[in-house]
């Protein structure tokens, strides 16, 4: 079948989800983080279709909805079609002519479970939708990171900061990213594990963003920027905590000593010390338990779990209250059963185009 009128007539666009290694609620305070991009993502295939309209159907969801190109308005329905409207409605903002299609989207990232698939999501139906509408991808990744996480913070209602987009979009093959989030300096750095394996377990809780206290632990550390009279929270100091009232002090102190774990993750992941890397992964996850009171009652038993069969470290993923939990296994230790292995991967990329 010829294309009808302008555009690509069919690509598929691959997003991976992300997990993150270490660097917990500190990308919205323009700290650090080292995430990495896994194997499993999510998949639109676009198929170029002469009406001024988008038709998205989604695979895991049996629904299918249709779009006007520009995205229409902003009013989350806490669905997966809050995606597609924000996409097209920021792609549209931004001044690209997108062009009528048929969409199919696909996943193997679990939803709610602390991997991503929301961001996965916005990137995989960012590259599709430009590329059947000819578009070239946008040299500046950075800059499309920046137009997912809107989609994220305006249409889908989650005030997320942009370590996911970033992952998603930036990944490289057997590297973790050191992400500064003031700059937005990405550095690949090699995540050699050998014999030692990185898995992620369900935790049996399931998050949302959007309803969980992820946004009011984003407005609390905001407010504790302004009580110290800070432009960012990177520049917050330990002597700095006894100026403010309780959680904030605690909260603040999650963000200046975790900043400092990513920086000896690094380091120890530089020289080879995975033992090291343990260890910082279960004092991230005290911080995030008892500065950061984002922990649940499941998390805490896959946590300790996953610790009595031998992890070497072992911590709560991504926004907390629930989620997957990530660990750390020696080359001894045996896989759980209910255990996936993630392996960082390369990033966001066109499969095809024809
Ligand atoms: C979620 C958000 C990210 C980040 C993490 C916590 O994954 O989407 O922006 O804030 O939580 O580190």
């Amino acid at each position: 079948m010829s294309a009808p009128g302008p555009g690509t007539p069919r690509v598929t666009a691959f997003a991976p989800g992300r997990a993150n290694l270490i660097g917990e609620h500190t990308d919205y305070n323009d700290g650090l983080s080292l995430p990495f991009a896994i194997e499993q993502g999510i998949r639109v295939s676009a198929e170029r279709r002469e009406a001024d309209e988008i038709v998205a159907v989604s695979i895991d969801h049996d629904e299918e909805e249709t779009f006007p190109l520009s995205g229409a308005e902003k009013r989350p329905t806490r669905g997966w079609t809050d995606f597609v409207r924000g996409t097209l409605g920021e792609l549209s903002a931004a001044g690209f002519e997108l062009l009528g299609a048929r969409l199919e989207i696909s996943g193997d990232v679990p939803e709610g479970a602390g991997l991503s698939s929301s961001a996965a999501i916005e990137v995989a139906l960012s590259l599709a939708v430009l590329g059947v509408a000819g578009i070239p991808e946008p040299d500046d990744r950075v800059a499309l990171a920046r137009l997912c996480s809107r989609v994220e913070n305006d249409w889908v209602g989650a005030h997320t900061g942009l370590l996911d987009q970033l992952a998603s979009l930036l990944g490289e093959r057997d590297h973790a990213l050191r992400i500064d989030f003031r700059t937005l300096e990405v550095r690949p750095v090699p995540l050699r594990l050998g014999d030692w394996r990185l898995v992620t377990v369900p935790s049996g809780d399931r998050h949302s963003l959007a309803d969980s206290g992820y946004n009011q632990r984003r407005e609390e550390t905001d407010h504790a920027r302004t009580l110290l009279g800070l432009d960012s929270l990177r520049d917050a100091r330990l002597e700095d905590l006894e100026r403010l009232p309780d959680p904030l002090d605690r909260r603040v102190r999650h963000v200046i000593e975790e900043n400092a774990r990513v920086e000896a993750t690094v380091a120890a992941l530089e020289r080879g010390d995975l033992a090291a890397v343990g260890r910082l992964l279960d004092a991230s996850h005290a911080s995030l338990r008892d500065l950061y009171d984002s922990s649940t009652d499941a998390v805490e038993q896959t946590v300790a779990r996953l610790r009595d069969a031998g992890a070497a470290g072992a911590r709560m993923m991504g926004g907390g209250f629930g989620g997957d939990v990530l660990a750390l296994l020696p080359p001894d230790v045996a896989v759980p059963e209910d255990a996936h292995r993630v392996v960082p991967s390369a990033g966001a990329r066109l499969l095809d185009a024809e």
